[in-house]
């Protein structure tokens, strides 16, 4: 892109040059009726059988694409959107790994689908039939796609698990989706070290119903492979057939299933249904990348998380494009890593996170020394983008000439539900825009009543939702009820977000409104990390909360009660090391504080949002709901002399 955008008031616009070849271009697009919309872009999709219906509602449930029938492989594959014979020998991934000497791996689209079809094979000679679950726990290695997109093909529900997750996360995951078949590596590289995930897989399906466990050759470190449950993955594929008869799959049978931490400690398991997903994975991506033909397309997310499910797998691939896929720290070797990784393989869109985004800012200033001449469009997804990260990407990233769009959603909606379109805008800083095309949302006050513009409030989603919308909670209606449905009665999605609106309509996310934590754009909730901690025996009691971290956004900090007679450094790397263990660095806590009490109210809950008020130095407001109001003033003096 040569061409500046135009800047109108506090906000840029794509410049016309821009606007001639995008999708979308014209405002009109927001006015369509949602149902009529989705139907267009699923009619893009391959199925078996069409849908008898576009929505049915039964509160809280709902469904879309009513007894049409799919399978998201063979609209990614055999019936693209694109057509088949011009994908055939495109490139459909390519693979950066960490170290700058390895060689990347390229794959066609046809090379993909034999590999996806070969595994398919494989896993149904495991005894893997249509709605069994699958585990992977797979670092960023083009295998994990492969996984997924075989499990797909033959109608089993993944389950994917974050590789730097513990081995006690995997197990909680594995063991509530009884899962009997999990997919690993070996190892992979972290900063040029290897990681043994085999090991920590080894760990994590004790006391779980895993039975078989398949193993990716990666980093080639020594692990133990037991007989008769381990198998090495090139082993199961070498003399498999390159074709699989995809499985005939309801547009409402489940497709995966991924957790995230919601309000309390334990991770919830939120479903996506086959066909609904699809077709939010493969219009989002099309119209908010605007993917064309020969576009080079990478999100740096992970694909534990559910931006590498929707837009380093799904998106990209119903679209027919090329992406890349990364298995290191945008960081590693050189804190410059990811823009030598833009220009080497001339991606055109750049997908990353406001935690990136402040690191980069951090570590690397002004970026005149890169043109970046091949990005078109650059975006944002995980947490609020204050306004210097903004204007930074904006002018150092994207020189002014490309689009920058923010895009709010969720694990639960499956697909980005908020954003500006590239070929439209407006990108004001800070506001991530609006509702995507057939989406309904709505800022509440706490008694439902919708809000006027500058007004806080909750975020909501109405009637029909969005296709990618989570099915349920696995196997917990009730959870699901309570944490989506009940706020404001059962047909409106309660985000737990709080934003609001400016007269344009511009949505701002102000950030969560529970528990919710984003560590490094990474979601955890304070319950689970004090659940972790509660289980030492030297401790009697704790609380977490987030503070603001000038890179990762939010970092959790601990505050304990103990009687165990052992020292403070003790305590603090006891506590520090059972978050590692029990769920992995990226809860890593900032400082552990020792504390006699901790501020409750008279019927016991503990009061983190007066603990956050330590922090941020706003007023501590009216104590006297307390049981022991006197314990906030000790725990502010600790928090001024403790280390
Ligand atoms: C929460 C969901 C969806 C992909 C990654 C996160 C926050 C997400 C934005 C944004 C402000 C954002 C919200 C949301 N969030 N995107 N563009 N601006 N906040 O998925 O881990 O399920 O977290 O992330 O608070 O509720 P997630």
């Amino acid at each position: 892109m040569s061409v500046k955008l135009v800047k109108k008031g506090d906000s840029y616009f794509p410049s016309a040059e821009f606007k001639k070849k995008a999708w979308l271009k014209d405002a009109s697009v927001y006015k369509e009726s949602p149902l009529k919309f989705w139907e267009k872009q699923a009619k893009k999709l391959f199925w078996f059988k069409k849908w008898r219906k576009v929505f049915s509602h039964q509160p809280p449930y709902f469904k879309w694409f009513v007894n049409g029938k799919t399978n998201i492989t063979s609209s990614i594959f055999e019936e693209n959107a694109l057509g088949f014979s011009r994908i055939k020998n495109k490139v459909a991934l390519i693979w950066e790994p960490e170290s700058l000497e390895e060689k990347p791996r390229i794959i066609t689209y046809y090379e993909l689908f034999k590999k996806v079809n070969r595994f398919a094979n494989a896993l149904k000679k495991m005894g893997v039939k249509k709605g069994d679950k699958v585990g992977i726990y797979l670092p960023m290695i083009p295998e994990a796609m492969i996984a997924m997109l075989a499990c797909a093909r033959i109608g089993a529900i993944h389950a994917v698990v974050f590789s730097a997750f513990s081995p006690t996360a995997l197990k909680l995951r594995l063991q509530d989706t009884q899962t009997k078949v999990l997919i690993t590596a070996d190892g992979y590289f972290r900063k040029g070290k290897v990681i043994n995930l085999k090991q920590n897989a080894d760990k994590g399906i004790k006391g779980t119903n895993v039975k078989k466990i398949v193993v990716v050759e990666r980093a080639k470190n020594q692990i133990s492979m037991k007989k008769n449950r381990d198998y090495f993955w090139h082993d199961l594929t070498e003399k498999e057939s390159d074709f699989c008869q995809p499985a005939i799959m309801d547009a409402e049978d489940l497709l995966f299933i991924l957790y995230t931490s919601g309000s309390t400690g334990r991770p919830k398991g939120t479903v996506q249904a086959c066909g609904g997903y699809a077709v939010q994975a493969y219009a989002t991506a099309k119209y908010i990348f605007d993917l064309k033909e020969d576009d080079i397309f990478w999100s740096t997310a992970d694909v534990g998380w559910v931006t590498g499910h929707t837009y380093s797998c799904y998106g990209p691939l119903l679209n027919g494009t090329t992406f890349i896929i990364f298995e290191g720290l945008p960081s590693w070797p050189q804190p410059d890593r990811w823009a030598q990784t833009i220009e080497k393989y001339g991606a055109t869109i750049f997908y990353t996170a406001p935690t990136a985004i402040r690191m980069f800012i951090k570590t690397l200033g002004s970026l005149s020394r890169y043109k970046f001449d091949s990005l078109r469009i650059i975006s944002s997804v995980g947490e609020p983008i204050d306004d210097s990260s903004w204007n930074w990407f904006f002018k150092e990233v994207g020189k002014g000439k490309c689009s920058l769009v923010d895009t709010w959603w969720q694990t639960e909606t499956g697909g980005i539900i908020m954003t500006s379109l590239p070929g439209i805008g407006p990108f004001k800083p800070c506001f991530t825009g609006l509702p995507f095309p057939g989406v309904k949302v709505d800022i509440l006050n706490d008694k439902g009543k919708s809000l006027p513009p500058d007004k806080e409030g909750n975020l909501v989603i109405l009637p029909p939702f969005n296709p990618g919308l989570l099915r349920g909670v696995y196997k917990n209606p009730k959870k699901y009820a309570q944490t989506y449905w009940s706020q404001f009665g059962p047909k409106v999605y309660f985000t737990s977000d709080t934003a609001y609106k400016d007269k344009k309509g511009l949505i701002r996310i102000v950030g969560r409104s529970d528990d919710v934590i984003k560590v490094a754009g990474h979601r955890l909730t304070t319950g689970e990390l004090e659940d972790a901690i509660n289980q030492l025996k030297n401790i009697t009691e704790s609380a977490v909360i987030g503070i603001p971290d000038k890179i990762k956004g939010e970092a959790p900090i601990a505050f304990i009660i103990s009687h165990a007679k052992k020292s403070l450094t003790a305590l603090q790397a006891e506590v520090s090391a059972q978050v590692r263990k029990e769920i992995g660095p990226i809860a890593s806590l900032k400082n552990v504080y020792l504390v006699a009490d901790l501020p409750k109210t008279r019927s016991g809950k503990i009061m983190r949002r007066i603990l956050r008020k330590l922090f941020s130095g706003e007023d501590l407001g009216d104590l006297s709901t307390l049981a022991n109001a006197e314990s906030v003033e000790a725990i502010r003096k600790i928090i001024k002399t403790q280390k």
